[in-house]
């Protein structure tokens, strides 16, 4: 078909990861992380196939096809880990597949990771001239965009400064300017909105629309799924390596979420091996209850609700002075709230068994969305006793937390807070 221009047809890529064994470790702190991160790379993929404990073999993707036609707007989304950066970097060139066949028509421009594209030495105007040349363009042409892409990263004063000396902000606004400026017939962004700041981000995701809509294809690996649908006219899904869907944005997302709520619930707490810690004591099941104790799947801003862990205390002795602490993220994965023990001395005694921790929290002051929930288990600071990073996913939808009908601005601000205006004409004030 003469409108693909990109066509992939059974892909997969495969990793050999090398442990090192006899490393030495620097503290028992760099020890110990190693370890965790290991350990937790291993349970999030139960695929990756232990060939010994030196080498492993992982497939990052296996067996994807699709086809791309000119002017598509793909929106890639996935869990962690899904593959969509594999993905890219084989679009890119920047890796081969293991198997399978890619077909591109047109010159790419891509932004991949902070660092990709860019020559560390080299000063911004010289990179910009450098990344022109490499998508084939000439002088002239470079020259003809050069002041519309250094006002668009508003990096003018440090044109002639080495990149290597940029912060991370810069580096990306400059990197992001020069991959939609000079007009590649595809744009590949992958993710790398998050590190700049709001204003930023929205005049990115502006000029890709405006490349869209010059029927350029534009292929966004984003976990921003308000920024996808509102870019993309089509959603492909990565589930674990494989193409789990190839639709509109929507049904993508729809999916995404469904998936994140059918691992949260499949999976009790007690069975969960991606978790850290020395296991001493384990939270088995999570659970969360309403004022009246009636058990609820998803909350309401502005209601009173009971966060219940279930433990089992391995020491079979009772432990007093212990920590709990649980944590919600939000779809970017910042924490938005904590909740824990020590910041209001109520570290608790467990019994030497097993039992109950329950959490009260009044006026949730939580904003429309979905939420991940972690739960952190500590013996007075000391020793991490459990530690589950994704216990279950929450979502809150609808309450009336101000009283007046309003849900806030979800996609703006996801903490809601009361605030009490008043307009005064001089300071005289009470005393
Ligand atoms: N160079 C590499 N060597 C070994 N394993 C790798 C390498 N690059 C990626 N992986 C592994 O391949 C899997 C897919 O990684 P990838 O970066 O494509 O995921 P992703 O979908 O982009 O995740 P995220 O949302 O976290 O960015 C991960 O398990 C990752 O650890
Ligand atoms: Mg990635």
């Amino acid at each position: 078909m003469s409108d693909t221009v990109i066509k992939v047809e059974n892909i997969a890529k495969k990793y050999i990861l090398a442990h090192q064994q006899q490393e030495r470790y620097k503290s028992v702190r760099d020890s110990l992380t190693k370890k965790l991160k290991l350990l937790e790379d291993k349970l999030r993929h139960p695929g990756k196939k232990q060939l010994n404990p030196e080498r492993e073999e992982f497939w990052a993707l296996k067996d994807v096809s699709f086809e791309i036609k000119q002017g598509d707007r793909v929106g890639i989304i996935g869990r962690n880990g899904a593959g969509k950066s594999t993905l890219l970097k084989i679009l890119s060139r920047i890796t081969e597949p293991t198997k399978g066949r890619i077909n591109i028509k047109g010159r790419v421009a891509s932004l991949l990771e902070v660092g990709t594209g860019f020559h560390p030495e080299l000063t911004g105007r010289e990179n910009i001239y450098l990344n022109g040349a490499i998508l084939g363009m000439g002088k002239k042409e470079i020259q003809r965009k050069f002041d519309e892409i250094v006002a668009f990263a508003e990096v003018e004063k440090f044109l002639d400064t080495p990149v290597k000396r940029y912060s991370s902000g810069m580096y990306v606004r400059l990197a992001f300017a020069v991959a939609a400026h000079l007009e590649p017939e595809i744009l590949i962004i992958d993710e790398v909105l998050a590190v700049g700041d709001a204003h930023f981000q929205k005049k990115c995701l502006g000029k890709m629309e405006d490349v869209g809509k010059e029927g350029r294809t534009v292929l966004f690996v984003s976990h921003n799924m308000s920024a996808v649908e509102s870019l993309c006219s089509r959603g492909i899904y990565l589930d674990c390596g494989c193409l789990g869907l190839d639709t509109s944005p929507q049904a993508a997302i729809s999916r995404y979420l469904e998936n994140a709520y059918a691992l949260a619930d499949n999976v009790l707490l007690a069975n969960r091996t991606d978790r850290n810690g020395s296991g001493k004591v384990r939270a088995i099941s999570f659970r969360v209850f309403d004022a009246k104790y009636k058990e609820v799947s998803s909350l309401q801003s502005g209601k009173d609700y009971y966060f219940e862990v279930g433990y089992l205390n391995y020491t079979e002795k009772a432990l007093s002075n212990v920590v709990f602490s649980f944590d919600f993220f939000d779809e970017k994965g910042n924490t938005v709230l904590l909740f824990r023990t020590n910041f209001t001395n109520s570290n608790l005694n467990l019994n030497a068994k097993a039992g109950y921790v329950r959490c009260k929290v009044s006026n949730l002051a939580l904003a429309n969305g979905l939420y991940r929930f972690s739960v952190f288990i500590s013996h007075a600071d000391q020793e991490i006793l459990d530690f589950i990073q994704d216990a279950a996913y929450i979502t809150v939808d609808g309450g009336d937390f101000f009283g007046t009908g309003s849900s806030g601005l979800p996609s703006h601000c996801k903490i809601l807070a009361k605030s009490e205006w008043l307009s005064v004409d001089s300071y005289e004030l009470e005393t």
